[in-house]
């Protein structure tokens, strides 16, 4: 799978979101490869309603509803029809207690009882769909806050920060890293990498490292082609 992260890039704000998010639809639909756009919060419900299909939120926060000014909820997300959250991308880092805090709001049943109560039936069995990613920038991070989250996500990824819109491939430069990081999660937890991928080589050397798929940016909203790079990307893993 491939997780296109649209970041605050301007390239990929408002229509031009909803068209990159067209494109990240069609090359799914060819490919039969799911091709996730990860939108900005204020151009979700755009996207979802103009588009369909799964789309994830960047980030989600600890506040889910109530008087809280300017943060991202998870179950306004999930309400708002995200397919899941990505937490802890490197450009928006998380402290390890936060993390379990909101996979426990969103997991455990004492919390489902709260949504349903305050929100309803039909947002909290949103909310209890709500997929969550967890990323990570280092080998440390993973090992020292892996286990610690229980209950666990649906999603780990690993991408450090320094290759990010890199143009040099975590997977060139760091595969050693991918294959022990890939020993160190349980394997039956899927890991995305990303950082710097560009080419279906990236893309095939992922697969080959264990991922389960991987998550890009530049390559794709930056590029006059973004179809032709996600379909590309998309090959490996027909
Ligand atoms: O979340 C994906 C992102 O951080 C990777 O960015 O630009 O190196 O593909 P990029």
């Amino acid at each position: 799978m491939i997780f296109v992260n649209f970041k605050l890039y301007h390239q990929a704000w408002g229509e031009r979101a909803v068209a990159l998010a067209q494109i990240c639809q069609r090359v799914s639909q060819k490919t039969k490869v799911p091709v996730i756009p990860l939108v900005a919060g204020f151009d979700l419900w755009r996207v979802k309603k103009e588009v369909g299909g799964p789309v994830w939120a960047q980030h989600g926060d600890l506040y889910f509803h109530g008087p809280h000014t300017g943060w991202q909820s998870p179950a306004l997300a999930a309400a708002t029809g995200a397919a899941g959250i990505l937490l802890n991308h490197s450009e928006h880092p998380l402290p390890p207690g936060r993390i379990r805090q909101i996979l426990a709001y969103l997991r455990r049943e004492r919390w489902r009882e709260k949504w349903a109560q305050e929100l309803g039936k039909e947002t909290a069995a949103k909310i209890k769909k709500l997929q969550v990613m967890v990323a990570f920038r280092t080998k440390g991070q993973v090992r020292r806050w892996l286990a610690r989250l229980d209950p666990p996500p649906d999603f780990v990824a690993y991408e450090p920060r320094e290759l990010i819109g890199s143009g040099r491939a975590v997977t060139e430069v760091q595969p050693a890293m991918i294959r022990r990081i890939r020993q160190l999660v349980p394997a039956s937890w899927p890991l995305l990498v990303g950082a710097g991928i560009k080419t279906a080589a990236d893309s095939q050397r992922a697969r080959e490292l264990g991922a389960a798929g991987i998550l890009v940016s530049s390559a794709v909203v930056l590029s006059f082609q973004p179809e032709k790079v996600l379909l590309d990307l998309a090959a490996p893993w027909r």
